[in-house]
């Protein structure tokens, strides 16, 4: 469980960064810097001195010297070849030998020579030549700085622990910043989980997280929405269906019951066969839509003529346009898109069926077709009631119906706009209503035409 907290993966991914990147910059310390210099020019530049020191005072003060020095953590040797003269050496070390005196002795003066030195050793053997009751010498300084090696550790180590636990506790405050929104984000995702889709969540940073809160936030909108038109869809299929099927009840009771005269009869059947029709219609264009609505639906694009096409729907509407004696007028120039004929049809059939649906009786319906290579404009044309103008950018909205109350009378459903549109958009088609009410109005498609070479990129 600690385990998968974030507050503890953020700190131990901090501790373990510090400890790999202190381990790692030892390392490199001890591969490319050679401290030892430092030191020994340092031991170097004492001994020069203390060698001028000796060469300045009396023989005498020499041992006075050697205390003053020991003070300092120095200690000194006067030797020659023969004989130590002066020591404060506690044990003399092997590095002084018969051999090393000879090589200082001879070195010119005003130079020191650090005598060879374990490496791991925190002691340096200097020596010096000096002059001294007329005679050469060598002196020897001997420096121990184990004691400041061992603080300067201390100190390091100490440190780093500070910056180890400083840092931690730091990150641990800092990480709240990052943590906080992500626990923010997963309440909001369990909320939406059981189906409130208004949860937003605030976001004040443009970074990364602020970036996920706004695909969150706009995640949730997007699927308020759906599940609002999810929930418009039901009530309005439920209502598209209600009314019809309350009235083939009504009726089919009424003609068992007897309650209708023999020579009306006929009158109400042919009420129950269209309202039967209506429903069939209904779901006929509800598995339409759903199944342009699915990633796969049917999509057979070929070439043909649009022209024929038209005057073909035009022809299977005669019982429709005649019956409400309405004249038809037909400017078709010969013309051949590529497109889905079924879905195609589609369209036509309910352009046309509206114009004449929303026509008065002896109304005209002008249908004309005219285009060039780029594209081609199909108008439908009619005198009938009219749109509304605050009804058009809703036309093509599912189950829209400009007057809901009449148009139960007239067998729509308001589902043949939505379909129209959505079919026109899979072939990257457009459409566009001009209408006055009381005058009538004109739907014109646009459909961009492809040549071969485009169409098959
Ligand atoms: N040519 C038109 N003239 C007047 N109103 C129209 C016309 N075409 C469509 N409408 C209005 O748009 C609404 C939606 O049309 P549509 O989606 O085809 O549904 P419906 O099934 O009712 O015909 C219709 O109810 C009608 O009010
Ligand atoms: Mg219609």
């Amino acid at each position: 469980m600690f385990k998968r907290n974030l507050y503890f993966r953020i700190v131990s991914t901090f501790i373990s960064v510090v400890m790999l990147s202190l381990f790692i910059s030892y390392l490199i310390n001890s591969i490319f810097f050679h401290q030892e210099l430092f030191i020994e020019e340092e031991v170097s530049k004492i001994s020069t001195g203390v060698a001028e020191l000796v060469e300045l005072i009396d023989v005498e003060k020499v041992p006075d010297l050697m205390e003053t020095l020991e003070g300092f953590n120095l200690e000194m040797m006067i030797v020659n070849e023969e004989a130590i003269v002066y020591s404060s050496f506690s044990k003399p070390p092997l590095a002084i030998n018969s051999e090393s005196i000879q090589t200082i002795i001879n070195s010119p003066e005003i130079t020191s020579t650090v005598l060879p030195y374990h490496k791991r050793e925190a002691t340096r053997i200097v020596g010096s030549p000096i002059q001294m009751l007329n005679g050469e010498y060598a002196l020897f300084i001997q420096i121990n700085y184990e004691k400041e090696v061992v603080a300067l550790k201390r100190i390091i180590a100490f440190t780093l622990f500070l910056v180890l636990f400083i840092g931690s506790v730091l990150i641990l405050l800092a990480s709240t910043h990052i943590v906080n929104p992500i626990k923010k984000l997963t309440d909001a995702a369990k909320q939406m989980a059981t189906g409130n889709f208004s949860v937003r969540l605030k976001s004040k940073n443009k970074d990364e997280v602020g970036e996920l809160i706004n695909s969150f936030n706009y995640m949730a909108s997007e699927l308020e929405k759906i599940d609002k038109m999810r929930e418009d869809f039901v009530s309005n299929v439920s209502h598209e269906i209600q009314s019809p099927l309350t009235s083939i009840k009504g009726f089919t009771k009424a003609l068992q019951d007897d309650v209708i005269p023999k020579e009306h009869q006929k009158e109400y059947l042919d009420i129950i066969f269209q309202e039967t029709e209506r429903l069939s219609r209904l779901s006929e264009n509800i598995l339409r839509l759903a199944s342009l609505d699915s990633e796969h639906h049917p999509y057979h694009p070929s070439k043909y003529r649009l022209d024929e096409q038209i005057r073909r729907t035009v022809l299977a509407t005669e019982p429709q346009w005649k019956m409400k004696n309405i004249q038809i007028n037909l400017d078709l120039k010969s013309l051949e898109i590529y497109a889905d004929q079924d879905l195609f049809e589609q369209v036509w059939l309910n352009l046309i069926t509206n114009a004449i649906r929303y026509s008065y009786e002896n109304g005209i319906v002008d249908i004309s077709l005219q285009g060039n290579k780029d594209e081609v404009f199909v108008s439908i044309k009619d005198t009938g009631k009219g749109i509304p103008e605050e009804s058009i950018p809703h036309l093509f909205e599912r189950f829209y119906k400009v007057d809901k109350a009449r148009s139960s009378s007239v067998k729509g459903n308001g589902l043949g706009l939505s379909i129209v549109k959505k079919i026109l958009l899979i072939h990257d088609c457009s459409i566009q209503v001009e209408s006055e009410e009381g005058v009538g109005s004109i739907f014109t498609v646009r459909i961009p035409i492809y040549s071969d070479a485009d169409r098959k990129l």
